[in-house]
């Protein structure tokens, strides 16, 4: 495929936790077009078989690609640790991932004991497994499945009662565990950081991939020479499968008339 400059970035995710790093890619890149896929119809990803994780994944990537995307975010931390070899493979076009960032907490870590909240397919990942092992043996890793927290975001109870004691029986066992940093593996969780705080205020750092995310993505575009040079206006479009009402929770004002409803087979 030829690309242009001026093409888009294709983010996608299960859902509108991919907005979380979209918006660190426009505040870094703000020159750059944007399309952003929510594949919320099919959220949550975190309890789906690895099949069916990439066979989501590529049907997203294919999309974006129809679309003449130059490159791929791939917003998920379950998608990346699931089927990011499988993409690289199969289509032509640069991939960025999202991983939790435990090396980043590794390296900040004074009690030797970081927390890590993700999805059960990015925890069970080969991947992650791999990662996991190359951090110094001292180093105790309380592993999380932020069961429901996905469908609670997604059905737009971030704020309700339900999410509050949710969160507080995953995160607070952690607090006797001598945790003092908590890696956020899922994109969906940086919009859950005011609550998070609220319960472990300054006892556990918290710490997420978006900015490093934001930078790679600025990165591999120098290096294959697509950075966009025209000082047009950027244009911003976001395609969901649901309903409009909860990505337009998670954008700006001024970009809610971009955002369209995928046809129903999607
Ligand atoms: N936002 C996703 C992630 O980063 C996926 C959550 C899900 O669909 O289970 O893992």
């Amino acid at each position: 495929m030829i690309k242009s400059n001026s093409f888009p970035i294709g983010v996608f995710d299960s859902g509108i936790g991919g907005t979380s790093i979209w918006k660190e890619i426009n505040a870094l890149l703000p020159l750059e077009n944007t399309i952003y896929l929510a594949d919320s119809k099919n959220a949550p990803y975190g309890e789906k078989s690895k099949e069916d994780i990439i066979n989501l994944s590529i049907k997203n990537t294919e999309l974006l690609l129809q679309k003449k995307c130059k490159l791929i975010v791939v917003a998920c931390n379950t998608a990346t640790t699931n089927a990011i070899k499988i993409l690289r493979n199969k289509f032509d076009v640069p991939f960025i991932g999202i991983e939790p960032a435990i090396k980043l907490a590794a390296l900040n870590t004074k009690t030797n004991t970081i927390g890590i909240l993700a999805t059960k397919g990015t925890l069970n990942s080969e991947l992650f497994e791999k990662t996991s092992n190359t951090l110094n043996k001292e180093i105790i890793i309380k592993e999380i499945i932020g069961k429901g927290l996905v469908e609670l975001i997604e059905s737009k109870k971030i704020n309700s009662k339900e999410m509050k004691s949710l969160l507080l029986s995953y995160i607070s066992p952690l607090m006797k565990e001598n945790v003092d940093c908590l890696v956020l593996g899922c994109t969906h969780y940086p919009y859950l950081i005011p609550q998070i705080k609220e319960i472990v205020g300054n006892q556990i750092q918290i710490i997420d991939s978006g900015r490093a995310v934001a930078k790679q993505t600025k990165a591999i575009l120098e290096k294959n020479s697509l950075i966009n040079s025209s000082l047009e206006t950027s244009s911003h479009q976001f395609f969901i499968n649901t309903n409009k009402e909860v990505i337009e929770m998670f954008t700006d004002n001024k970009l809610q008339k971009n955002i369209t409803i995928l046809e129903k087979d999607f």
